[in-house]
């Protein structure tokens, strides 16, 4: 059901890869919230995945970039402002990588120019994207950031590597450059942190139909889908929630307040004398 929450608002989303993708269902929802969407991402994104598709089922155009590409992003910010006739009012960071998860290496053997690649891609890219767009001041007064977080910037959670700490650096971006944002020209900055999604970059966390299982078990009322995130994330566009700011929001069904749940405890007591040696 839409509710016309973003009408006349125009956004820029990064990260739509398939239909999977939390992007893909933010646009999709953006779109039918009544605002115009320009698309992003990748060349080779564009070539591998299906983004063409939801160009046309959202009336929207694709700009390719490389989000760690400072020359991509300064004409990605030109053209959509061109596109737009002017600033625009909401863009959602829905971009994640780490080499190290791709190649298999552990977070006690790290290669450390996949760690900066980690970094750069998954959340200095959050900081080019804003300043560029601050430095070319494309936001509107009132206008909103977000990016897509994970609850292992808090907490450790087994196999999600160096991602961990990307998230944890991602988070502070939204703060640091909130604060500037904000009480410069009035545009929020917010992170959600969203349940384990089955997505290409979710399923490649090791162990993850597990972590999946094992965090709807923990969460009162079960996992956030990305239909659930895209709603959470059309509400941190709308005006709505003007007056949120610099806050990393869970998106995750209760999780991140739990400690124990009769759900996982069952499983937990089946599996303790086989898994008694278990680290
Ligand atoms: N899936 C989950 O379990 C989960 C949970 C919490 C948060 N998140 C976060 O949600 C976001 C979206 O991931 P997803 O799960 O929809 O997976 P996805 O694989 O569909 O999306 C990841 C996107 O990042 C893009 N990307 C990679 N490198 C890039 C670069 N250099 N420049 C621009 N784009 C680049 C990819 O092309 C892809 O579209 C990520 O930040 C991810 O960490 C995912």
């Amino acid at each position: 059901m839409a509710y016309n929450l973003l009408k006349g608002k125009k956004g820029l989303i990064f990260g739509a890869l398939n239909e999977k993708s939390i992007a893909w269902k933010v646009a999709e929802r953006a779109h039918e919230e009544g605002a115009e969407i320009v698309l992003s991402n990748t060349a080779v994104a564009m070539r591998m995945g299906s983004i063409d598709e939801l160009a046309a089922k959202c009336n929207a155009i694709i700009i390719p970039a490389d989000a760690t590409s400072i020359p991509d992003l300064e004409n990605l910010t030109d053209k959509t402002m061109e596109h737009f006739g002017g600033k625009f009012d909401f863009i959602l960071h829905s971009i994640g990588m780490s080499p190290n998860v791709r190649k298999g290496r552990t977070y006690d053997d790290l290669d450390y120019d996949y760690l900066q690649k980690t970094l750069d891609i998954s959340a200095i890219s959050f900081h080019k994207i804003i300043q560029t767009c601050w430095k070319k001041d494309a936001i509107t007064h009132g206008g909103s950031i977000v990016a897509l977080s994970y609850i292992a910037a808090q907490r450790t959670l087994y196999g999600y590597n160096d991602m961990a700490d990307a998230k944890a650096l991602l988070e502070s971006i939204a703060r640091s450059f909130g604060y500037i944002y904000g009480r410069e020209r009035g545009v929020r900055i917010n992170t959600v942190s969203q349940s384990p999604t089955e997505t290409t970059a979710g399923s490649g966390v090791m162990g993850f139909d597990a972590l999946l299982d094992f965090s709807n078990r923990m969460s009162p009322i079960g996992n956030a889908n990305a239909d659930d995130c895209a709603d959470f994330c059309i509400t941190l566009f709308s005006d709505l929630t003007r007056k949120i700011t610099m806050q990393n929001i869970y998106n995750d069904g209760g999780f991140s307040s739990m400690g124990m749940s009769n759900k996982a405890m069952a499983i937990y007591n089946r599996n303790l004398e086989e898994c008694k040696d278990c680290n």
